[in-house]
């Protein structure tokens, strides 16, 4: 069966491909779906867009659908940028024009107050009203300036606990490992063997 993966980035679906390998599912991704309208990503949490984007693909679709959203919150920002992490800086926003914005906005916060997370939610929704949603995430610390030439977005500030380089240093293998999107997708995995179970449509993992 076909598992619709709401997102135009390869990189994302090799991902899921990865790590369901071993599942009875076809991973297509949006591209396969060039007439699906725009999804407006206006909701107040990560939980409520990737609700939102799987359940509008699964009723495309009618097929099986998962969606992602994903972000980063910082404490002393109260959570911010939070689900406008890709438009932070306002229109025309950049990775770097973002991560100009968020070092800015940190001026005068000490080391010891730096502390953040990526967030990562990840919903997969039935046309049979099956509707389960997870979430990621990795903890870290934004640091003073801005390091290393990998991955994109914040990862050139966000330097995760247990390290002190930042993912843009430490590059894809480790960020992979540990990453919010990474342990999302592992926590989607035992929702869709559920989904499988529930819906007998293939006992045999
Ligand atoms: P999206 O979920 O791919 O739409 O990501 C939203 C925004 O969150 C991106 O544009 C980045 O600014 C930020 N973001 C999400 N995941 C990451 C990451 O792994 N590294 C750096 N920035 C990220």
């Amino acid at each position: 069966m076909e598992l619709v993966v709401a997102t135009k980035n390869e990189g994302k679906v090799r991902e899921f491909r990865k790590i369901m390998r071993d599942l009875p599912v076809e991973i297509v991704s949006l591209k396969d779906f060039p007439d699906l309208p725009d999804i407006i990503e206006d909701g107040r949490t990560f939980e409520e867009n990737a609700l939102k984007k799987a359940r509008a693909l699964a009723i495309f679709t009618k097929d099986v659908a998962i969606a992602d959203d994903s972000g980063l919150v910082v404490d002393a920002l109260s959570g911010s940028p939070g689900v406008l992490s890709a438009r932070y800086s306002g229109e025309g926003a950049t990775d770097l024009k973002n991560n100009l914005k968020l070092l800015t906005d940190l001026k005068e916060i000490p080391a010891k107050d730096r502390g953040a997370a990526f967030r990562c939610a990840i919903a997969l929704v039935a046309p049979n009203d099956f509707e389960e949603v997870v979430i990621g995430e990795c903890r870290g610390s934004i640091g003073f300036e801005i390091r290393g030439n990998e991955g994109f977005g914040y990862d050139p500030l966000f330097i995760p606990d247990g390290f002190d380089k930042t993912f843009a240093e430490l590059g894809m293998e480790i960020k992979n490992r540990i990453s919010h999107r990474f342990r999302a997708i592992k926590a989607i995995r035992p929702v869709l063997e559920k989904f499988f179970y529930v819906n007998k449509k293939d006992l045999s993992f």
